[in-house]
């Protein structure tokens, strides 16, 4: 059957068209057509993203994506030949949710499936059951006369799982000892990684998104040598332990930043509190931090450390307490170089560990179609009356 997807949850507007078969237990895709438009541009100057611009671009977006895809897949513009359209319907900022929705029902009534009658069904989709299920995902759209390349299966995985999600709003330890049946058993209580790392980011003089250049400066300060990391350290005196510095032929930092929670006897995270401090870091030692590179990257460093040995940390109490066979770890801040790596090496012998492709680590609507497809197979075609479907912005897993 031929899916429609779509997802506008945050600040990305994403469709795709997907031919998906095999049910539940046999599940095979080949993407037809997909586009993405990112808003970072537009939300950079706020420092983060600014909802009603939000649903504005996404409004604009929506109609020339899907135009741009129905080419790609090289479908007939008119008839929109669709079996179902698959939208994310929460969590994520509400009045981009909407738009997402709107569309898709009004689109659903100018859809023709070949050989249907009526209205073609709305899957509403679960974002972050997106981001779980993206680990499956190949991105590339199948040329159009060529042999297909988008094609993929969903594979045998091996029960329970446990999917570290950590994006822009979201970061959560969620078990699932069950396909498609969820439990979340740790979740941020206060600010979401991604957040952490946008929010500092801002304090060094990064833009928007914050991630990607923390992580850049943060790499560029683990390998400066172990001579000029002590004498950046030197000038950041009070703040990192020297010592440990030089007993640390590893060239990492012993930590000074806080590590929240970390031993807190839950898989809650926390990372308001690590913000604050590198905000109280700034101004007391380091008012100059904008104009002194060297100190940008032992900061970025620092907090990077912070954030990845926290992740690690809960995840390993948690894999350890449930025998996790497979280790998913999906969401924005999932394409964090130090996280893969620090995770690579922390797990895999006992259990296997499954990553998305790059592009498919931050918001998109091929993971939504995945979900959309797995979900109609599992209710076997029911699904929920169109017009109920409503936005949920803090919308949980299940
Ligand atoms: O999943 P996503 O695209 O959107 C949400 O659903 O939030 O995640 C975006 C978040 C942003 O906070 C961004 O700074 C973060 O993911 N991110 C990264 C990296 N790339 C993106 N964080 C750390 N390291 C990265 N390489
Ligand atoms: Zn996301």
């Amino acid at each position: 059957m031929k899916i429609l997807s779509i997802e506008t949850s945050c600040d990305e507007t994403g469709i795709t068209i997907i031919e998906a078969k095999g049910g539940v237990k046999n599940a095979s895709f080949k993407i037809l057509g997909d586009s993405l438009a990112s808003q970072i541009k537009i939300h950079a100057p706020y420092g983060g993203v600014y909802p009603a611009l939000a649903k504005r671009e996404h409004i604009k977006n929506l109609p020339i994506l899907l135009k741009r895809t129905l080419k790609k897949a090289g479908l007939d513009k008119k008839k929109k030949p669709f079996d179902l359209i698959a939208v994310t319907y929460g969590p994520g900022l509400e009045p981009a949710l909407w738009t997402g929705i709107v569309f898709a029902q009004e689109l659903a009534k100018k859809c023709l499936p070949a050989g249907r009658q009526g209205k073609v069904p709305i899957m509403p989709v679960n974002h972050m059951e997106g981001h779980i299920l993206s680990v499956f995902g190949k991105n590339k759209a199948s040329p159009i006369g060529l042999r297909p390349r988008g094609e993929f299966k969903i594979p045998k995985v091996d029960f329970p799982i446990l999917s570290l999600l950590v994006s822009g709003g979201h970061t959560e330890l969620v078990l699932a000892k069950d396909w498609m049946k969820y439990e979340v058993i740790g979740e941020t209580v206060d600010d979401a990684a991604g957040e952490a790392f946008d929010k500092v980011a801002r304090m060094l003089g990064l833009p928007y998104p914050g991630g990607p250049e923390i992580s850049k400066l943060a790499e560029q300060g683990r390998t400066l040598s172990l001579r000029s990391l002590v004498s950046a350290t030197a000038r950041a005196r009070g703040i990192f332990q020297q010592k440990n510095i030089r007993a640390d032929k590893t060239k990492n930092f012993s930590f000074t930043l806080p590590r929240p929670m970390m031993y807190a006897k839950n898989f809650n995270f926390s990372f308001s509190g690590l913000k604050t401090a590198v905000l109280y870091l700034i101004r007391d030692k380091h008012p100059d931090v904008l104009t002194n590179d060297g100190i940008k990257k032992v900061i970025a460093l620092e907090f990077e450390n912070a954030v990845v040995e926290t992740l690690v940390h809960k995840t390993k109490k948690a894999i350890e307490k449930y025998e996790i066979k497979t280790l998913i770890v999906a969401g924005g801040v999932a394409s964090n170089k130090h996280l893969r790596k620090e995770i690579k090496k922390s797990f895999g012998t006992k259990q296997k560990i499954l990553f998305p492709e790059k592009k498919l680590s931050t918001d998109n609507a091929v993971m939504i179609g995945i979900v959309g497809y797995l979900q109609f197979m599992k209710n076997k075609g029911k699904v929920p009356n169109p017009s109920k479907i409503k936005a949920v912005g803090n919308l949980k897993l299940k």
